[in-house]
């Protein structure tokens, strides 16, 4: 019988995008069909699956980096616990998993991070992630985390699923003369189709376990990235760059954050993929 991977999340933008790559070899669930916070619903209906399963693919997260300076429960269960709980169920049933974080996990000096960099998470939703990749860590040895940073592509198929800086750039530039766009704060960017894909090559090379950065190659402020965007889709919106303390937001967030990968080929520039994602999206 065919090997099948199971995404969680698969509503969400990359469990969208995993689905669409994976095609007839995936299961996809999201809330309806499996809460993870139902930990013991969780256990039994993988084990009830009865297909061979190649490995869980976990994109379930609490994603609101301001709101998990508030709603550090729920941050922290979805986010830490459950991935733990989860890494100990596939360890039980001897299936690989791959779970994802974020480039936030890292926000000294440094600026730059390889993958075997020490972390320094600030905010509470960083530090939530970080406490993740421990979990799984100590509950299994068949784990890939899978550090990004930036998601942006197709949205995905649930209400809640976050908008992208893309979307709202575009929004903001149709109803506005002006637009802000910080430019002190400087991080990786990620096409989530790309991201997608590069995560079918490493199961399918069976790449060793591990902590892998993926991304697209470059980096940029969030000023670069809404340049790009205007540029690209021939807005004449003014685009006004600002320090990050002119947004007041709850959390905080790294002066620069980029991820390095030294272990898989590089992806493409994001340059290239956000050309290929707008040209092919009607705005
Ligand atoms: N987006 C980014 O810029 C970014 C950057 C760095 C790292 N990451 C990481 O990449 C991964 C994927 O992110 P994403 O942006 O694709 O996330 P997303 O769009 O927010 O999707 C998350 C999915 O999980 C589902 N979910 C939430 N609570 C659940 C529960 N209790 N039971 C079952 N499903 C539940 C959500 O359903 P509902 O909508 O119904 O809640 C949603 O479909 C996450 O680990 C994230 O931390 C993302």
């Amino acid at each position: 019988m065919e090997e099948h991977v199971l995404i969680l999340g698969s509503k969400g933008m990359l469990g969208g995008q995993l689905l669409k790559v994976f095609g007839a070899k995936a299961i996809g669930w999201d809330r309806e069909d499996c809460d993870v916070l139902k930990t013991e619903d969780l256990r039994f209906k993988i084990k009830d699956l009865r297909l061979p399963i190649k490995a869980v693919i976990n994109c379930v997260a609490y994603n609101d980096v301001d709101g998990a300076e508030e709603k550090q429960e729920i941050a922290n269960l979805l986010n830490a616990e459950v991935p733990g709980v989860l890494a100990k169920i596939c360890k039980d049933l001897g299936i690989p998993l791959v779970h994802f974080s974020t480039n936030y996990v890292f926000d000294d000096e440094k600026g730059e991070y390889a993958e075997d960099a020490q972390a320094s998470p600030k905010s509470e939703y960083a530090k939530s992630k970080y406490e993740g990749e421990l979990a799984v860590k100590n509950n299994t040895d068949k784990f890939y985390i899978v550090r990004t940073a930036v998601l942006f592509g197709p949205k995905g198929e649930s209400e809640l699923s976050k908008k992208s800086f893309v979307e709202l750039m575009l929004d903001l530039s149709s109803k506005n003369p002006t637009v802000k766009a910080v430019s002190d704060e400087v991080n990786s960017i990620t096409y989530a189709p790309d991201l997608a894909a590069a995560v079918k090559n490493l199961l399918d090379d069976k790449k060793p376990f591990g902590v892998y950065h993926i991304t697209n190659s470059g980096f940029g402020s969030w000023f670069d990235f809404a340049a790009e965007i205007f540029k690209i889709t021939g807005k004449t919106t003014k685009l006004e760059p600002v320090p990050s303390t002119d947004f007041k937001r709850a959390a905080h967030r790294p002066k620069k954050s980029v991820l390095l990968n030294t272990k898989l080929q590089p992806l493409r520039l994001w340059q290239e993929a956000l050309a290929e994602f707008l040209n092919f999206t009607k705005y």
